[in-house]
Formats: structure tokens, sequence, C-alpha cells
């Protein structure tokens, strides 16, 4: 597995330290406000369980599955919700958590279906963004990296299903992908 990575990105250490400070800030901007904080799967679930553990006020958590890419490795912008949240998002202050933002087609149909159950605001936490490729505008709140137009696994990022489970964030060698 590791073998097929060509280069190591941010390793555990460095998302450790950064997960931290964007824990920090949520601590004080979420202070009071309950907020209920969404993981979408599957790639936030390593963010999402870091994150929570370093944002030191009472929150809830619910999770969030959806598809927007078919067969494709491109955004289509046909999002489905396979798995739907368990509570209301009414009145709520929501936060979702995102592993990573590309086309922002997924993320900014999400915000829509949030703000049409009427929560009480909607902000978005991704741990990475490539802003060079976004189909719509759309900038997260609060962000731990901007990664350059390369697809990277790790830290619950996938090809295939695969390489969630890595540490740190990689790109892959080409010849993996054919
Ligand atoms: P959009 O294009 O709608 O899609 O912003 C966001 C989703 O695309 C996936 N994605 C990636 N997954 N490595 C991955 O493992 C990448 O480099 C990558 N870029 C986009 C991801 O599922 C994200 O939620
Ligand atoms: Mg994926």
């Amino acid at each position: 597995m590791l073998n097929d990575i060509e280069k190591v990105l941010y390793s555990e250490e460095d998302i450790r330290q950064k997960v931290k400070e964007l824990g920090e800030q949520l601590t004080k901007d979420f202070a009071g406000r309950n907020p209920l904080v969404i993981c979408i799967l599957k790639g936030a679930f390593i963010f999402m369980s870091d994150l929570v553990k370093e944002i030191k006020i009472p929150l809830e958590i619910d999770f969030m599955a959806v598809s927007s890419y078919g067969q494709s490795t491109k955004s289509s912008g046909v999002v489905k919700i396979i798995k739907d949240l368990d509570v209301s998002v009414e009145g709520r202050n929501v936060l979702i958590v995102e592993d990573i933002i590309d086309s922002g087609l997924t993320l900014s149909y999400l915000i829509d279906v949030l703000e049409h159950r009427n929560a009480a605001s909607v902000t978005v936490a991704t741990l990475f963004d490539k802003p060079a490729r976004r189909a719509v505008e759309l900038q997260p709140h609060y962000k731990g990296y901007t990664l350059p137009d390369e697809f990277v696994v790790g830290y619950g990022l996938d090809y295939a299903e695969k390489y969630r489970n890595l540490p740190f964030i990689g790109v892959l060698k080409p010849e993996v992908y054919s």
C-alpha cells in the first residue's frame, strides 16, 4: 500500500496540528450555539472524529452520505442522498464537515438542502480545498489546506475505496491509476 504513494503532502503530525488549530477556532466561534456537526461520509470520517475532539463545547453529531460521481471521476452535479440525517436541522446551527471541496457541486447542493430545511445557519469546514477546480462559487468558512489539482488519498480519502486508512495525505503514483 505504501509502495503506491508517490509523495506525502502532509504528515500525520502536520494534520494533527492543523486539526487542533481548526478546533480551537471553532470552539470560540460556536460557543453557546450547540452546533449540529454533520460528517459527510465516507471521506470525512477521520477528519470528523479528530476534529470533534478538539471542539471543546457541547455539540451534537450526525452523518450524511451522498454520491455525486456515478461512474466517472468528475462531479456530475447530480447529487444523491444515500443516507440522510437522523435529526431535524430546523433552527439548528449546522457545521458541515467535509474532507475535500473540488468542483463544489456536492456541497452547494447540500447547503441548499439544509437551508430549505430551515437550519438557523449553515457553516462549512473542510480539511482540503482545490479552488482551481471550482465549478460554482463556494468559499468554505474554515479550511485546513489548499491543494493543487492533484488527486490525493489517505486520512479518509480513497481511490477506488482504498487508502482511506493511511494516516497521512499523499499523491498516488500514476501507474496505480492505469
Ligand atoms: P465536488 O467536486 O462536488 O466533490 O466538490 C467533492 C468530493 O469529491 C471527492 N474528491 C476526492 N476524493 N481525492 C479523493 O479521494 C481527491 O483528490 C478528491 N477530489 C475530490 C471527495 O469525495 C469529495 O467529497
Ligand atoms: Mg471519494
